[in-house]
């Protein structure tokens, strides 16, 4: 077969894409900075953190991409609305800034019920309102925000992080149904368990952690690199038909109940 003169392979291509990932000072957030500019993006990095921003900024600098870092607290909407302001014209805005308070409902106060809700769903409302007009003008771009299993599928203690991601979901789904129109894609990623600080304290717990592991049909956790190929399908041109999804990064979780392997 006569070789092609435009390679497929560029549809997964960043380059000169100015990407947002809130989130970046740490966890799945830092390395999707890494991933995004090793795939040729721009990459803005923004965390509540503004000095682990700048560690992960440097570093993409570091290994050759370009970055900066940024400063950007979402439960604030002062704060999202000046940055969509002063970034303009963005291709991409990734969203994994979020938290986990692990607790029975009738030991979970008000107080940390807000606390979880104001982070991750009016954070995801706020970046999806903001960033999606600017995009809607331009009539063009993708934004992912970060779910997780736990909006399927919940155990004890899951419970305002559980309704939270059912909210992202739903909210995305929304998000794309009326951008759609406009050219922009809004997508979900939902991870299984993968070791960040944010599951640390699962980690810590031989048991917890064994038990993750297996729940997965691959029988192990994910390494927060493995969200980057994810990541990288919904900003790029690869996914230019994909919109409104929830794409599954979980090892088999939501696909196998797990409660028994009969003898076969
Ligand atoms: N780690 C997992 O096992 C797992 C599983 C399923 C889903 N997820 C989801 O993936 C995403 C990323 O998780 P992670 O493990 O990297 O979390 P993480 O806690 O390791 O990192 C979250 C980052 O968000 C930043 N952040 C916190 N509050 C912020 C705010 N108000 N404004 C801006 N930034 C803020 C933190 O400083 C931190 O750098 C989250 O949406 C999480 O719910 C993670």
């Amino acid at each position: 077969m006569a070789k092609q003169e435009h390679s497929m392979r560029s549809i997964f291509d960043l380059e000169g894409r100015r990407t947002l990932v809130i989130g970046a000072g740490g966890g799945i957030g830092a390395v999707l900075a890494q991933g995004l500019s090793d795939f040729g993006a721009y990459v803005y990095c923004a965390d509540v953190d503004g000095s682990a921003a700048t560690v992960t900024a440097e570093s993409v600098t570091r290994a050759g991409g370009a970055s900066e870092a940024m400063r950007l607290d979402v439960t604030d909407p002062d704060d999202v609305g000046a940055a969509a302001n002063a970034l303009g014209d963005l291709d991409v805005v990734v969203l994994t800034a979020a938290m986990n308070i692990r607790k029975r409902l009738a030991d979970l106060t008000l107080d940390e019920f807000r606390r979880v809700q104001r982070l991750n769903l009016e954070g995801s409302f706020l970046v999806i309102r903001e960033f999606g007009a600017r995009m809607a003008e331009r009539r063009a771009g993708s934004i992912i925000v970060y779910s997780s299993i736990r909006a399927q599928v919940v155990e004890p203690g899951q419970g305002v992080y559980a309704a939270t991601k059912a909210g992202v979901l739903q909210l995305v789904r929304t998000a794309a149904a009326e951008l759609g129109p406009f050219g922009v894609r809004v997508n979900t990623i939902a991870p299984g368990v993968v070791d960040t600080p944010l599951t640390a304290s699962i980690k810590a717990d031989a048991e917890w952690y064994a038990a993750y592991a297996n729940k997965s049909v691959l029988g192990r956790w994910a390494r927060p690199e493995e969200l980057v190929g994810a990541t990288v399908f919904l900003a790029s041109d690869a996914s230019s038909y994909v919109t409104g999804a929830y794409l599954t990064v979980d090892g088999g979780w939501l696909a196998a109940d797990g409660r028994y392997a009969p003898r076969l």
